[in-house]
């Protein structure tokens, strides 16, 4: 099927390339920075000056009028694209009839059919349900507490390198990097942290096609046997393809031998889909690819292609908590959850598949890159979840964060937006409704980058 045939996709989208006006940032934006560094919280990570005023598609135009092609889509959130016309009206015609009434104490439509929705797309063949919450890091909280609620058990396995959300629960799983949680502890008592399958850095010293899956061994020998006892564990929580740690596919194995002892042990799989999930990596969740039904997961940031919204969902049988247990007053609004119908719809008429296909289109020139250029260690990643890492050295795999950043300010001066993950790693997660030209747009201006950069060393 070709997505530009279909009206229902595009539609009046804009499927442009980037226009430059002048030297970034314009006036207007070096105002607002201005304006902004007097009053706005300074743990923001600003990776460039882009001041965004609108957005269509895959293009975002700044308050100086410069149109930038997003391949970052608001960290990885706006599935259907910017303002993409049927979320656009889905979300007017819901704010007109209905902006709020609280699911935890009302019943309205809007919720029950995502919840329904959520049912028929979720992985594997099983009943779900759902509770909602606004964001990532709620989704993973509630995940946390229905894992210790539905097992009686209260210690939880989680993964180096992961990132799962900043407020206290969430964050005792994060471990992405240090300025994350210093400060912030003591966090929640009873979790520990196990090496993820990041096997282009295998921390045994192994290779993916011989490897005996350590790091799954590690927590079925070690941690389960000394400081997380597997009758005390209540869940392994995992992001299926780790996102913000840098884009990282772990193998096959490494998912089968987490189930199988996660299964063995009665403890609970809870796949952090947040980031991988709602279509991006070309499947609707990463479970998809490594044919893996979790017991509960996360879901947030594409899920209402950039409103506000976050989905618990668990095996039904799990969740049997009681009126009052866990509930948010804002979880499940109804303009979220109608921009979220909106969402999946355009999932499914095509979104998901321009993800596989445009992912792969993307991956077949990437994959030449270690070959073409020096400071390309790895290309990796599923649909449009995909990244580059970048060292100074092939052989030694020295990490080049500083190359990294300057590729990313580079492409900004091009009219490219990407953002880093990891220490090393660039990302592409670009809208899922992007076409053929702007790939190659975006193709181009990183390959003029690393030729610049590599000029530079
Ligand atoms: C895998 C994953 N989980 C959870 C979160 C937290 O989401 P939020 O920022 O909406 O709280 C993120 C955010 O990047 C994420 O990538």
């Amino acid at each position: 099927m070709s997505l530009t045939l279909d009206p229902i996709h595009l539609g009046a989208v804009r499927m442009d390339l980037p226009h430059l006006n002048g030297p970034l940032p314009g006036p207007r934006a070096r105002a607002a920075i201005a304006r902004d560094a007097q009053v706005v919280s300074p743990s923001y990570t600003r990776s460039y000056p882009l001041v965004a005023q609108k957005g269509e598609g895959a293009m975002v135009e700044d308050v100086d009028g410069n149109r930038f092609l997003d391949f970052s889509a608001g960290i990885a959130v706006v599935a259907a694209g910017h303002c993409h016309p049927k979320v656009v009206e889905a979300i007017q015609q819901q704010a007109a009839r209905l902006i709020h009434m609280s699911g935890t104490d009302f019943y309205y439509e809007e919720l029950i059919a995502l919840a329904e929705a959520l049912n028929r797309i979720a992985p594997g063949d099983t009943a779900w349900r759902v509770s909602f919450g606004n964001s990532g890091a709620e989704a993973v909280e509630g995940a946390l507490k229905l894992a210790r609620y539905a097992t009686g058990r209260d210690k939880i396995i989680a993964f180096l390198g992961s990132f799962h959300g900043r407020t206290m629960g969430a964050l005792s799983l994060t471990s992405r990097r240090a300025v994350q949680r210093a400060g912030f502890g003591p966090f929640i008592p009873g979790v520990v942290h196990a090496p993820y399958a990041y096997c282009y850095r295998c921390p045994y010293g192994q290779k993916p096609d011989t490897c005996a899956v350590e790091c799954v061994q590690h927590i079925e020998n070690t941690l389960l046997k000394t400081i997380s006892p597997a009758q005390e564990t209540a869940a392994i929580v995992v992001e299926p393809v780790q996102g913000e740690g840098g884009y990282i596919v772990p193998p096959q194995k490494f998912h089968d031998e987490l189930a199988r002892v996660a299964h063995e042990n009665g403890i609970l799989l809870v796949f952090d889909e947040v980031q991988s999930g709602m279509g991006r990596t070309g499947k609707m969740w990463a479970a998809d690819h490594f044919r893996i039904t979790p017991d509960v997961f996360a879901v947030a940031k594409g899920i209402a292609s950039g409103m506000p919204l976050g989905a618990t969902v668990a095996r039904a049988e799990l969740m049997t908590w009681p009126p009052g247990a866990h509930a948010s007053t804002f979880g499940g609004n109804p303009v979220s959850c109608a921009a979220a119908l909106a969402t999946i719809a355009l999932l499914e008429r095509g979104l998901v598949d321009n993800a596989a296909r445009m992912g792969a289109y993307l991956m077949d020139r990437m994959r030449e890159w270690p070959a073409r250029f020096p400071i390309v260690g790895d290309v990796r990643g599923l649909g449009l979840m995909l990244g580059f890492e970048l060292v100074r050295d092939q052989a030694t795999k020295e990490k080049a964060p500083a190359m990294r950043d300057r590729i990313e300010e580079l492409a900004f001066e091009r009219g490219l937006l990407v953002l880093g993950a990891g220490d090393s790693t660039l990302r592409l997660s670009p809208p899922l409704v992007i076409t053929r030209d702007q790939c190659d747009f975006a193709l181009d201006t990183l390959e003029g980058c690393l030729t610049k950069v590599i000029s530079e060393a």
